[in-house]
C-alpha cells in the first residue's frame, strides 16, 4: 500500500533541529512514498524547493498565503509584482507541482480583505501562466473565494487544501472541478461535519494530507504531526465510504498524481 501525503509543511520551523531525520522515518516507514512540502511565503517556498530537490520522493507548491501579506502592504502594487517575479522563478523549478497556498482567511486577518483578494487573483494568473494548478487555503471565507474562482477561472484547477468541512464549500468546489484534501479535523470526536463532508466528494476527487507539522489526527492529536499519520485520514474515508483502507490510500494516490501532473 501507497500514500500520498498532498500537503506538509517540512519548511516549518518545528522542523528546523530534525527535518532530515523525520523525512527518512517517514520514508523508511515505507507507505508514505509522495508527499508535497507547501510554501506559504517567499522564504517558505524557497525551503519548500530546495528540500524537494534533495529529495527524490518530496515535491513542492510555492505561493503567498493571505495570512502573509502584511509585509507587501505599504506598496502592494510594487512590492506584490517584485514578489510575484521571484515566485514565478522558483515555480519555473522541475519539482514544483502547484501554487500555494494561496486564497483567503478572513479567520486570522479580518483587516485587509481586498490586498488579500488583489493577491489571490494576481497568483491565479501566474498559475495559469505557468501551467500548474493552485492549492487553495481558505477559512471563514468561502463565499469570496468561489467568487473569484468563478470570475478568474483556474485553467489547471486545483485542490482545497485541509478543506473546511462545509457543505456548500464542497458542492460548488467540485462544480468547478477542483479536488477536495482531507486533513486531521475529519478525525476529530468533536468534528460534527466530517461523514457528511466525506460522503459528499466522490473518491475520484478526494486527496488526503497531514498539514504537519499542524493539526495532528486523533489518535496523535496534540503531538507534531508527520506525514505517517495521513494513513488515519485514508482509514477515516475508508470507514465513512465503507471501503477497504487500499482502495482510498489507491484511489487518493492516483488522484494526487493526477492533479500534480505526475504520471
Ligand atoms: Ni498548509
Amino acid at each position: 500500500m501507497e500514500l500520498f501525503d498532498s500537503h506538509a509543511h517540512y519548511n516549518d520551523e518545528k522542523f528546523n533541529e530534525d527535518k532530515e531525520e523525520v523525512l527518512k522515518q517517514v520514508y523508511n516507514a515505507g507507505s508514505v512514498t509522495k508527499l508535497v512540502c507547501a510554501g506559504y511565503n517567499l522564504d517558505s517556498s524557497r525551503k519548500a524547493v530546495e528540500i524537494a530537490n534533495t529529495h527524490d520522493f518530496v515535491y513542492a507548491t510555492c505561493g503567498i498565503s493571505p495570512n502573509d501579506i502584511s509585509d507587501l502592504e505599504e506598496n502592494i502594487s510594487q512590492n506584490l509584482e517584485l514578489q510575484l517575479n521571484q515566485l514565478e522563478e522558483l515555480a519555473k523549478n522541475k519539482k514544483v507541482v502547484a501554487i500555494g497556498e494561496i486564497g483567503l482567511d478572513y479567520y486570522w486577518n479580518k483587516e485587509n480583505k481586498e490586498d488579500q483578494k488583489i493577491v489571490f487573483k494576481k497568483q491565479i494568473e501566474l498559475a495559469n501562466k505557468l501551467s500548474l494548478p493552485i492549492v487553495i487555503h481558505t477559512r471563514e471565507a468561502i463565499f469570496d473565494t468561489l467568487e473569484i474562482l468563478k470570475t478568474n477561472p483556474v485553467i489547471n484547477k486545483g485542490i482545497f487544501h485541509c478543506c473546511p468541512l462545509n457543505l456548500d464549500l464542497i458542492k460548488e468546489g467540485l462544480k468547478l472541478g477542483f479536488y477536495i484534501s482531507f486533513a486531521g479535523p475529519i478525525t476529530f470526536k468533536n468534528s460534527k461535519n466530517a461523514v457528511d463532508a466525506i460522503s459528499a466528494v466522490p473518491l475520484d476527487k478526494i486527496l488526503i494530507e497531514t498539514d504537519s507539522p499542524y493539526l495532528a489526527p486523533e489518535p496523535k492529536r496534540g503531538t507534531r504531526n508527520n506525514s505517517a499519520n495521513v494513513i488515519y485520514m485514508a482509514q477515516k474515508i475508508a470507514d465513512v465510504k465503507n471501503l477497504k483502507l487500499e482502495q482510498v490510500a489507491n484511489a487518493t494516490y492516483q488522484n494526487a498524481q493526477t492533479i500534480f501532473k505526475l504520471l
